[in-house]
């Protein structure tokens, strides 16, 4: 759809009565929180949740109250931390000690509570930070089959530690054992798959967790708040809420976080490390900012790196850790890039989550608009042109998407990661520019090249592979398949996450050893024949 005022995106905008029956939600007011096994109940401040999506009413635009959330203190954080700290007991909780065959034994009956839940979930997801349905869905499935795959993982990883190995003169076995108490927070953007993607692997093995939702996707994590409950011992999940900024540096400076995992901004990730009292303690997993770059070669196929841009920039609004967030194009294809990436742009459907075949949505940070028009109107003063009629069009939450051409240094475009639907192009005639744009960045976390000549292609990937983490090829970049490692360099991450490197990331390979001695022999046959330890056994999960 051809956007040339903001009134056309207002009136896409419902009124109450106009939202479909089924995506109709009443406001969710949450008031108990998971500590230690209970729904506590909270009687104190809270903080409403107002949607992305606006409704039309005698004030104009509004955003739909969604509901609200408690706005707990330190007292509650570390009241939290005092549980999972207990259930944890030191490694000789119940939950750190007990067989991975019955940990898998309680995921798998929080899944089947999960899914009761997902009809809730979606529509939540929808409300929360606008995304389509269609993704909504996705992304709660995609969450579902990452636990069973990370089942499946850890059943092949115990598999292989249920076998002594006897190298020089020494018996041993090696398993991997868990950490301790670890401190989830995940994003806005995948509130429930980025977050379950360090909290599943992290309880799985054995650790007990702080888990604080993000942000916007905060109240979907409520109906599964009874799942947590039910399905593991008191004091392995507990639920944060309240100011990040307040809360979670009480809990870093107390010294008791054996594991920071954030999905967020390096900024943060870097100052809480820096509160923990015993760096040496702390482990970081951490997912952070990226400013991935596509190369558009002078032989690409044009038309493959436009369907391939479109998806990598402009997926749910741009708002993915791995969009591709800038453009470099070669000067001799730079015109009919531009042409055909206006083009597609400006065929895309841009309305409510629920309404089929819809692309661009409401985007749920209130400050991202006015960000995005700062960005714009900046590149503008110093000579780029939005190139796609009514690209950067804003009304209340919606931005229509903008391309920017020509982008250059000293352009907030440039180096900064706008994470919405704005495409900065940037041309360049020699491929060290692009090469020199990516070495001298603060983020490495991946880079789509688009060309046919094999030889360029092959002397690009060299040193690209040692500069970021993923090299794609005529392919947007992506977390997916979740099977592949997902890391970054620099400030773009730390630690992996793919199904089975993030159990090793949230676990410690330990192994009991003993000479290979008769008596040594006699003593490990009696604890493994007698099934007297957990750790020291070969019981093979099937
Ligand atoms: O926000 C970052 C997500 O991990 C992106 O995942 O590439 O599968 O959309 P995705």
């Amino acid at each position: 759809m051809t956007v040339s005022n903001s009134s056309q995106l207002a009136n896409l905008f419902p009124a109450e009565d106009q939202i479909p029956v089924e995506y109709q939600i009443q406001p969710l007011h949450q008031r108990e929180y998971l500590i230690n096994g209970e729904m506590r109940s909270w009687d104190g401040p809270t903080t409403d949740v107002l949607s992305p999506v606006c409704l039309t009413g005698p004030n104009g635009l509004e955003r739909k109250l969604v509901g609200s959330y408690p706005v707990t203190t330190d007292r509650e954080a570390l009241e939290a931390l005092d549980a999972a700290v207990a259930a944890y007991d030191n490694g000789r909780g119940e939950w750190p000690t007990m067989s991975v065959g019955d940990r898998i034994a309680c995921m798998e009956r929080f899944i089947g509570k999960m899914l009761e839940q997902k009809t809730t979930v979606v529509n939540l997801l929808m409300w929360e930070i606008g995304k389509t349905l269609g993704d909504s869905i996705k992304e709660f499935d995609r969450t579902v089959t990452y636990i069973y795959d990370t089942i499946d993982a850890l059943k092949d990883i115990d598999r292989a530690g249920s076998r002594f190995k006897i190298e020089e003169g020494i018996i041993g076995q090696i398993r991997r054992s868990p950490l301790g108490v670890v401190l989830c927070m995940g994003p806005f953007n995948y509130p429930l798959n980025e977050t379950y993607t360090t909290l599943i692997p992290a309880i799985l093995m054995g650790n007990t967790v702080l888990f604080k939702p993000p942000k916007h996707g905060t109240l979907l994590h409520y109906p599964l708040l009874e799942a947590f409950r039910t399905c593991f011992p008191k004091g392995v999940v507990n639920t944060i809420y309240g100011r990040g900024a307040n809360v979670v540096p009480t809990l870093m400076q107390s010294g008791r976080i054996n594991v920071l995992t954030l999905i967020g901004s390096s900024r943060v990730a870097d100052s809480l490390k820096k509160m923990h009292p015993k760096s040496n303690r702390l482990r970081a997993v951490l997912s952070l900012d990226a400013k991935n770059a596509g190369i558009v070669l002078p032989d690409a196929d044009v038309e493959l790196a436009v369907k391939e841009c479109m998806l990598g920039t402009l997926s749910f609004n741009g708002q993915r850790c791995t969009a591709i967030k800038i453009i470099w194009v070669h000067r001799s294809v730079a015109d009919q890039f531009l042409r055909r990436l206006s083009e597609e742009v400006n065929k895309l459907k841009p309305g409510m989550p629920w309404e089929p075949g819809v692309q661009i949505t409401p985007l749920p940070e209130p400050q991202k608009p006015q960000y995005l028009t700062d960005c714009i109107r900046e590149a503008e003063a110093q000579g780029a042109t939005v190139m796609n009629e009514g690209g950067g069009v804003v009304e209340a939450s919606f931005v229509f998407p903008a391309v920017v051409y020509p982008v250059q240094k000293g352009m907030k475009l440039y180096r900064e990661e706008q994470f919405g639907p704005v495409i900065p192009v940037v041309p360049f005639d020699d491929i060290e520019e692009p090469i020199d744009y990516i070495i001298t960045a603060d983020h490495g976390q991946q880079v789509s090249i688009f060309g046919t000549d094999t030889g360029q292609i092959a002397s690009l990937i060299d040193p690209l592979v040692n500069q970021v983490s993923r090299v794609n090829i005529n392919a947007q970049c992506q977390r997916g398949p979740d099977t592949f490692p997902f890391t970054g360099r620099k400030d773009s991450a730390e630690g992996t996450l793919s199904v089975e490197d993030a159990l090793r990331s949230f676990s410690i390979r330990t192994v009991v050893a003993t000479k290979n001695t008769d008596g040594n022999k006699a003593i490990l046959n009696d604890i493994v024949g007698q099934h007297k330890s957990q750790f020291l056994s070969t019981n093979f999960i099937f």
